[in-house]
């Protein structure tokens, strides 16, 4: 890609970039949250049309025009938002589109369906081919997204975020598949947050910042301070200091808890936990572990079929959510484009989108839109959300700032925070900065449930460590007596 640019209204997403990338090499393209990675990348898959600059395949320039010109030349995507349809099964969504490359053909799905089998099996993933998209959870979608990319066996694989909600075991089956692509001759785009994960599976590393190439690396030739700094621009500090937590009294009790998922499953099989004041409680898991259906139940989204939430010595087992929320809960939601935000509204509006109606942002019937606008610019400096403005609408916004807004708003005085994958998808400058929060929360006596795929964040964060595998808690970890393997072993098998 040369000369790329690409402008929006009060914004130059990309500033003429040059990206090279070679025949069976693995690289990464790393930045921060807007710095115009998906952009660049929804260019090369004719999602977007650049303002300037061309694109060159194997020696002369070609014209991509949508999508279907992208796959039609070998181009596969595994997109950051996931772009499947919700009402279609995972074998479905994945041939879908596939059956379009070789002309017009019957579709086979007894044979698709044994494809897709088999390349999740080599990946580690369990995921059903007749389950409908709309029942999987943010974590299975993402399975479906990079199993959809490699079925259609693409020249070109572009991954924008593909580890962003794996655990480390999941990652490192799907690098021994991007490996092996890669030696039979395709080449790969890796874009990730997780900076230890370019390093190792990265045969060249091209960092951008506010739309502008910064440089290329050698992975053996850099580390993830450097290239965290070249980023962000500033020193960027990779660790977080967290002071030794003073817990109070029980917020949050969960006893034999059960809950069906979408698919009248039960996932969360007699669950029991507690978060007290000043804790951060870590829940740790593979994804679709009943981690969803738990936090669901707790926030009122989901009835439990037996078992009991209290909070604050109160039973609020089944109210609707605007009850428990009134009682003093912020909750970052895993999916944010489908429960954090309403993507069609600006960000004023999202900002107050659990207080609207109260005061000072309404006085009964009347909306105050001064204090609303107050609030929102309040919220888009604290958190440094990247937008020319509080008036676009939010789905303008790039992955990571879409999370810091729905951050910035959950953030507050309540007596529960809960945070399902808080940081998916932010850069390692605005990871610090909430977690510095997230700490600095706890320390003004907030209860903090945290379920995170992340490991090294529930390690980073927890002061309490529960593991929860097949919707029951399998083990129990003091902060300090918290071992990585063992818990990664309780994690993929629920007994280590
Ligand atoms: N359709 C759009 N309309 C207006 N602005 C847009 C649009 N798409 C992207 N932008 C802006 O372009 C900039 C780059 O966004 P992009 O999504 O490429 O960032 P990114 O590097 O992928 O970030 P992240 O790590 O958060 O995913 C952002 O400032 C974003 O707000
Ligand atoms: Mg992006």
């Amino acid at each position: 890609m040369r000369g790329i640019t690409k402008r929006f209204p009060g914004t130059l997403a990309n500033d003429h970039i040059d990206l090279t990338v070679r025949r069976g090499e693995i690289h990464a393209l790393l930045g921060e949250n807007g710095a115009g990675k998906t952009t660049l990348m929804n260019i090369l898959y004719g999602l977007v049309a650049p303002d300037e600059g061309e694109i060159v395949m194997d020696g002369s320039p070609v014209t991509i025009g949508d999508p279907a010109d992208a796959i039609a030349r070998g181009i596969g995507m595994v997109h950051q938002h996931f772009m499947l349809v919700p009402v279609l099964t995972v074998a479905e969504n994945v041939m879908l589109g596939a059956e379009v490359m070789n002309g017009p053909v019957l579709l086979d799905r007894g044979e698709g369906a044994r494809r897709i089998r088999a390349l999740a099996e080599q990946l580690g993933f369990a995921i059903d081919p007749g389950a409908r998209v709309e029942q999987l959870s943010v974590g299975q979608q993402q399975r479906v997204e990079i199993v959809k990319a490699l079925y259609r066996r693409a020249r070109i694989l572009v991954l924008d975020e593909p580890t962003a909600v794996l655990t480390p075991q999941e990652t490192d089956e799907i690098f021994t598949v991007l490996r092996r692509l890669r030696d039979e001759g395709t080449s790969i785009v890796f874009i990730s947050h997780k900076l230890d994960e370019a390093l190792r599976i990265a045969d060249r590393i091209t960092v951008i910042r506010r739309g502008t190439v910064m440089g290329e690396r050698a992975p053996a030739a850099t580390s993830e301070q450097e290239l965290a700094d070249l980023m962000v621009g500033r020193s960027v500090s990779l660790r977080v200091d967290r002071g030794v937590a003073h817990p109070g009294e029980v917020v949050l009790e969960v006893a034999g808890l059960r809950v069906k998922d979408d698919r009248g499953h039960e996932t969360v099989r007699g669950l029991d936990l507690s978060v007290r004041a000043g804790q951060i409680v870590g829940v740790a898991g593979v994804a679709g572990n009943g981690q969803e259906e738990l936090v669901e139940a707790i926030v009122g989204l989901r009835k439990p079929l037996a078992g009991r939430v209290t909070l604050r010595g109160q039973d609020c087992t089944g109210e609707p959510p605007r009850r428990i929320r009134d009682r003093g809960i912020g909750y970052v939601p895993a999916d944010r484009q489908r429960y954090g935000l309403v993507l069609a509204f600006p960000l004023d509006d999202n900002c107050v989108l659990t207080e609207y109606q109260k005061p000072p942002y309404a006085r009964g019937m009347i909306r105050d839109d001064r204090a609303i606008r107050a609030r929102a610019d309040e919220l888009i400096a604290a958190y440094d959300v990247r937008t020319p403005g509080a008036d676009v609408r939010a789905a303008t916004l790039s992955g990571g700032n879409q999370q810091k807004l729905v951050v910035a708003r959950e953030f507050g005085d309540d007596a529960l925070l809960i945070l399902d994958q808080p940081t998916r998808g932010i850069d390692v400058g605005s990871t610090e900065f909430i977690h510095r929060r997230a700490i600095a929360q706890r320390d003004a006596g907030t209860a903090v449930l945290l379920v995170s795929a992340d490991l090294d964040e529930i390690l980073e964060l927890s002061d309490r460590i529960l593991v929860i595998h097949r919707g029951r808690v399998v083990g129990d970890f003091d902060a300090a007596s918290a071992e990585r393997e063992r818990i990664g072993l309780l994690m993929a098998r629920g007994a280590a």
